[in-house]
């Protein structure tokens, strides 16, 4: 079958695919660091990179493989490369684009180990500009003749702000910077930043794309020529993904449609609730009407979603609320099964320094939620008791 015209979920089941010599279904996992090469003038052959061949799973395993050329049709981008965390996919991505004296762009919004990332790449003698890409103008006004890349995630984790995909590159490209969009809240089912114009996507797969919360990983996609040299990088760096982690990876995208549209019902449910209760000072989510950038949000993603910020009316009732709840669980990470809720100031966003935090919109009274797929019913009464306590 010609799986360029199939639809969304039989490409996540089906691409990638190899035939195993046993027959067996299911891809199987190469737990193995090396590979053996049939003779020296083989090896000769693989390592002077006359003929493609398996060495040693840093750089190229065939259960990685199978996972790189699934997300790389999802995303419709050109090649894709694994790793282990999606901190070792951004930091691999970077430092294949950027050397000493370039200036980066990143939007103000981030996830923290990424905001952290940036700051210490000033040290390597890189100029970071921290601004709202949300507002296209800002990067109007700032891009340079040296500026290299600009990154941002849109929605935004975790404030939910919307950066347009489109227009950013068109003003990026005009100056020779790339765009890398963080796609890890939207998945490729809800949103393709490399048919809006960026130029490399990258997750943290170890949310949407896994779905069960039981592996980390990263992937890049991009033009192979890109992912060539991130492949080189990366091996450089040391971040492979695990085999197993791959497979398990794998596995959980076979469900990403089914999950993606339970997750985007249930927080349009959850959303909605949260908006109209009295003790709720603000709720943000791009499928409500209130939302500053709804209209974007419908022309550049196909869905809403699944994660939630809100706002209490006072910060001194988030731990009472947090440790309240029964059914929703206190942690960081997302886009799994369970509903997880988490408190940015203290928790993912803790290392952005406080007044830098505020002016962004991470304020002490925000709360994260990343909707999961139980019944919504659960996860709606579940808040109401917790919201009753405060
Ligand atoms: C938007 C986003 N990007 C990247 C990462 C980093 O991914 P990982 O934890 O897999 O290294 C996270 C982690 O929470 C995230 O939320």
């Amino acid at each position: 079958m010609n799986l360029k015209k199939a639809g969304f979920s039989t490409r996540a089941i089906h691409a990638g695919e190899k035939q195993s010599e046993t027959g067996a279904v299911i891809t199987p996992i190469y737990q193995t660091a090396p590979f053996e090469f049939k003779n020296a003038a083989h090896a000769a052959r693989v390592m002077g990179g006359k003929e493609k061949g398996y060495v040693y799973s840093r750089g190229l395993n065939p259960t990685t493989e199978e996972l790189e050329e699934k997300i790389a049709n999802l995303e419709e981008g050109e090649a894709a490369l694994a790793q282990g965390t999606g901190m070792a996919a951004i930091s691999a991505a970077i430092f294949t684009e950027i050397k000493t004296g370039d200036h980066i762009i990143a939007d103000e919004v981030i996830y923290g180990s990424t905001y952290d990332l940036f700051v210490d790449l000033k040290k390597f003698g890189v100029d970071v500009s921290f601004i709202d890409t949300s507002d296209v103008s800002n990067v109007e006004n700032i891009i340079r003749r040296d500026t290299k890349l600009v990154f941002f995630e849109t929605p935004a984790n975790p404030t939910m702000k919307i950066t347009d995909i489109k227009a950013v590159s068109d003003v990026a490209h005009e100056k020779g910077a790339k765009v890398f969009v963080d796609n890890t809240f939207m998945t490729p089912y809800l949103q393709q930043p490399l048919l809006l114009g960026a130029d490399v996507v990258i997750h943290s797969a170890t949310k949407y794309l896994n779905g069960h919360g039981d592996t980390l990983g990263g992937l890049i996609i991009g033009p192979s020529e890109f992912i060539k040299r991130a492949r080189h990088t990366a091996k450089n760096i040391g971040g492979a993904i695990s085999p197993f982690n791959s497979w398990l990876i794998l596995r959980g995208m076979k469900t990403l449609g089914l999950r993606m549209d339970r997750h985007n019902e249930n927080a349009t449910s959850v959303a909605g609730y949260l908006e109209n209760h009295e003790k709720i000072k603000k709720a943000i989510y791009p499928g409500l009407l209130s939302h500053p950038q709804h209209d974007l949000a419908k022309k550049q993603m196909r869905g809403p979603g699944g994660m939630i910020a809100f706002l209490l009316e006072e910060a001194r009732e988030v731990p009472h609320f947090l440790d309240s709840l029964r059914l929703c669980t206190l942690a960081v990470s997302l886009g799994e099964t369970s509903t997880l809720i988490q408190h940015p100031a203290t928790m993912t966003h803790a290392v952005v320094p406080r007044e830098e935090r505020i002016r962004y919109g991470i304020t002490d009274e925000l709360i994260r939620l990343s909707v999961g797929i139980e019944d919504v019913e659960d996860i709606i009464e579940d808040i109401e008791q917790a919201l009753k306590q405060v």
